[in-house]
């Protein structure tokens, strides 16, 4: 039988190795992976090109409501759009419960949403409200529908769960096989900050940097490894943007906690500068955690090339600059009531590329597995994120060459600013693919809103990460209380 499509004459890009070759695909899968494949209704040239996997967006917020209520600029079909623009073939965004919520009902409204996507999507759950039905009957039932992994806030006051109720959830994690994920800043050091520049009248954008201080994060971080060390659960620190978390993160790893993190585009490339811009325009810049000093932005690519980080995400975050996102409450309002998130779903990849793999930081196996195959295998996402027959054909074909100026228009996203406006960068995802589709090709969009499919993930794999057991739960050692 003959493929549907062959790429021939590529350097194929993996987690591990890098060769000439050629693929082939037939009904959406790559069935085979060898130095040279005749046939195929479709021969694409790949000659010059890199093939990598198509990139896995495993941190966005897409058609969400923020904390305070607001709805990001992009849904589901700008951006996918848009993550495919930046060589992504998977998204999995975040579905938010509302606190009172059940969590069907977060489903179902996601269902509904993420309808017109163009890519591949998967949900990460975010928990705000644990009750008992959560607990015991939704949370089992999310999971049987392959959504293993969900998000829980050590902030914001509508959002954080305080620590009993993230060992709840860590607990049920646990006994599920799920990953819990964690958005780590210690919220009352933050809102004690928000009262000193408050009675001081400092509410400029610029000091969003100020308030929330990188001690807020590094306790934070510590403390949700602890609680997640007592439950003995998998623990995933998301958007890591202090070198006190990573160093702690690092530590942590080795005294065998069962730990994944991540760090972002803007943590690597742009610094609290950014915020202190004329005029509201910093408050482009304002995202939580903040943006950190210029030697904080070295110390975390220090800890990318060292392999602290498991994933580098965007946490697209897209809130217009206008009164729709940013500017809700009012054009020059105070830092605490300005929309918390930056764009930067079509940027993350070429960005990491120029400046990674182009720029010699770290090598291009390390740039595939930071962008698709480590979400892949933490997230669970059996068919994605790897060449090798099998796998869904999600692949990506960069020119490594292409130069090119980032610009707003190259986002194709919602929005009415890219924080990376001006960049230069060096390689271009020119085709990707989903499922043997091609959604974009030479600058153009070339799939059918709605041709993306919900997908259900694995629990997480944790083959290789012993953790920890703790006394008190050693039946040696427990006193006969027969906890473990
Ligand atoms: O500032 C950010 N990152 N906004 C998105 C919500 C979150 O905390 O991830
Ligand atoms: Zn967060
Ligand atoms: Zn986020
Ligand atoms: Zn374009």
């Amino acid at each position: 039988m003959d493929f549907d499509i062959v790429i021939h004459s590529g350097t194929i890009a993996t987690a591990d190795y890098s060769a000439r070759g050629d693929i082939g695909i037939r009904d959406g899968r790559i069935v085979a992976v060898a130095e040279r494949l005749a046939g195929g209704v479709r021969r694409i040239d790949a000659g010059g090109r890199i093939v990598m996997p198509g990139g896995i967006e495993a941190h966005a917020h897409i058609a969400q409501e923020s904390s305070s209520g607001i709805m990001t600029a992009d849904d589901y079909l700008s951006g996918s759009i848009s993550a495919a623009f930046g060589g992504n073939s998977t998204i999995i965004p975040f579905a938010a419960q509302h606190r009172g919520q059940s969590v069907d009902d977060v489903i179902a409204t996601y269902s509904q949403r993420a309808a017109p996507s163009v890519l591949d999507y998967s949900w990460h759950l975010i928990i705000t409200d644990p009750t008992e039905a959560v607990l015991t009957d939704q949370l089992p039932r999310a999971f049987a529908r392959g959504l293993t992994s969900f998000k829980v806030f050590m902030t914001y006051d509508l959002m954080n769960l305080g620590d009993g109720g993230m060992l709840d959830i860590l607990t049920v994690a646990r006994a599920h096989g799920a990953i819990t994920m964690v958005h780590a800043e210690n919220n009352d050091m933050v809102k004690w900050m928000n009262r000193q520049l408050a009675d001081r009248g400092l509410v400029a954008p610029k000091y969003h940097a100020i308030s929330r201080p990188e001690l807020a994060e590094e306790e934070a971080i510590n403390r949700a490894i602890q609680l997640a060390k007592l439950a003995d659960a998998p623990l995933f620190i998301v958007h890591v943007s202090t070198a006190g978390g990573a160093e702690i993160v690092r530590r942590e790893k080795f005294r065998g906690a069962k730990l994944f993190a991540e760090t972002c585009p803007q943590y690597l490339a742009l610094t609290r500068d950014d915020l202190d811009r004329p005029g509201m325009e910093g408050a482009k810049f304002v995202c939580s955690p903040p943006l950190r000093g210029a030697d904080t932005r070295e110390a975390l690519w220090h800890h990318l090339a060292m392999g602290t980080f498991e994933s580098v995400s965007s946490d697209h975050a897209p809130y217009r600059a206008d009164a729709t996102g940013k500017f809700l409450n009012g054009a020059e309002a105070p830092y605490p009531k300005l929309a918390n998130g930056m764009p930067g779903i079509a940027a993350r990849l070429p960005w990491l590329f120029s400046e990674g793999v182009v720029g010699g930081r770290i090598t291009l196996e390390h740039f595939v597995a930071l962008s698709a195959t480590n979400a892949a295998k933490t997230f669970g996402c059996t068919t994605k994120g790897r060449i090798a027959p099998g796998m869904d054909a999600d692949i990506a074909i960069w020119n490594p060459e292409a130069e090119r100026v980032m610009t707003l228009a190259d986002q194709h996203d919602a929005m009415d600013y890219t924080p990376f406006e001006g960049k230069r960068l060096t390689g271009v995802p020119e085709v990707v693919m989903n499922r043997g589709t091609v959604i974009v090709e030479a600058g153009a969009l070339k799939a059918e809103p709605g041709r993306g499919r919900f997908f259900g993930r694995a629990p997480v794999d944790l083959r290789g990460r012993p953790g920890v057991t703790l006394p008190e739960f050693d039946p040696a050692q427990n006193f006969g209380t027969g906890l473990r």
